[in-house]
């Protein structure tokens, strides 16, 4: 009874406080220099410890913005414990990583670089390798008064993070108006989507990425992996279990699915959200047309990374 009050009172709060779907604006604010060279730092090697890791190594740009493993692989073939987010859209989240510990996106840059299953460097490594190369050391003092340094690289990283945006779904199409966007079956997987309640997480402009929800609501979900969420960095045992509610743009390109990677199919991860997150065990045929309005979600990535 308390979990229905609960899952009522978080769906009310959750709508009153970010409203319903919105569309991906066509481009969003970013200083076009800075991007620029943050762009060539996200496939540069040259910022992990032995020079064989790149922000690209994980998150491919040409594909899911992901690197479509369960655990992704660093330096020395390391590998975390979990699942790479796609880094299209990430500018639209409130925070960023599953359990929100970097507050944006240069916050966030700075993780990986010094993270030792990812780039394993250290911030004074990262610097002086950037240095070492004329044309960086030239580019950075012409952009920052202060020239090459850790929080920099990271803030050129972020702002061309800010670029990577995916515009333009069917599914934004249609909210635009255009309401041959979406065929039937699609439609009908919109309406489920709203009123079995998945909408009263997955909302916003990136239909997830704006509030921290625990996975379990309804019935417990058990993490082989052990994997605690929010609680790691408030330390709060409500928060045990709690993830940033992950955004639902592109997800039939960024497989696999959950937190700790372990949900390798779309329709299976929907079925788990209804009976995990819902308590109801969906239907066959509504698992199959909620699937059909996720894939419709597929935005315009930039240009150059569009096959
Ligand atoms: C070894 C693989 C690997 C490398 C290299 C890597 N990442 Fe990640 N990235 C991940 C994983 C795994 C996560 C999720 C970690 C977590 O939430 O605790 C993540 C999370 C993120 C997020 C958060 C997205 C979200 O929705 O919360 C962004 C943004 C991001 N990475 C950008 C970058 C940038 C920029 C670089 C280079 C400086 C980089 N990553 C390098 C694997 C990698
Ligand atoms: C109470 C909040 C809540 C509700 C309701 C909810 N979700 Fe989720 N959703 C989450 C959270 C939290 C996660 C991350 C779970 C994890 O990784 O442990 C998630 C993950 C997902 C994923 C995987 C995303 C990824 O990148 O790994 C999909 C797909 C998804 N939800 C779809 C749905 C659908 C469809 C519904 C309705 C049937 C739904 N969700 C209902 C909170 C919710």
């Amino acid at each position: 009874m308390l979990k229905v009050l609960f899952l009522f009172l978080s769906i009310f709060v959750s709508l009153m406080a970010s409203g319903l779907i919105t569309p991906i604006p066509e481009s969003a604010p970013y200083d076009a220099k800075k991007a620029s060279l943050g762009e060539k730092l996200f496939f540069d090697t040259s910022l992990s410890s032995d020079k064989s890791v790149s922000c690209s190594s994980c998150h491919n740009l040409y594909t899911s913005g992901t690197d479509n493993l369960e655990d992704s692989v660093g330096v020395g073939g390391k590998k975390g414990q979990v699942n790479s987010p796609t880094v299209y859209n990430s500018a639209f989240n409130f925070v960023q990583f599953w359990n929100g510990r970097a507050k944006d996106l240069k916050e966030q840059a700075k993780g990986p670089i010094v993270n030792p299953v990812e780039m394993a460097n250290t911030p004074q490594n990262a610097v002086n390798s950037i240095k070492s190369n004329k044309a960086y050391k030239d580019e950075f003092a012409k952009l920052y008064k202060n020239g090459v340094t850790f929080e920099n690289i990271a803030d050129a990283i972020a702002e061309f993070e800010k670029t990577l945006i995916t515009p333009n779904s069917k599914f934004d199409r249609y909210l635009k108006g255009d309401k041959s966007a979406l065929n039937t079956q699609e439609k009908e997987g919109y309406a489920l989507f709203q009123n079995k309640g998945c909408i009263s997480c997955h909302n916003g402009v990136n239909i997830g990425g704006n509030m921290f929800q625990k996975i379990g609501v309804m019935v417990e979900y058990k993490d082989p992996k052990k994997i605690n969420g929010r609680f790691d960095v408030s330390k709060k045992e409500s928060d045990r279990d709690m993830f940033k509610v992950p955004s639902l743009r592109n997800i039939e390109l960024t497989a696999p699915y959950f937190h700790n990677g372990l949900v390798k199919d779309l329709e299976e991860a929907v079925r788990l959200m209804g009976y995990h997150q819902l308590g109801i065990k969906l239907k066959e045929d509504e698992v199959k047309k909620i699937t059909l309005y996720l894939k419709t979600l597929t935005g315009q990535k930039p240009q150059k990374y569009a096959k």
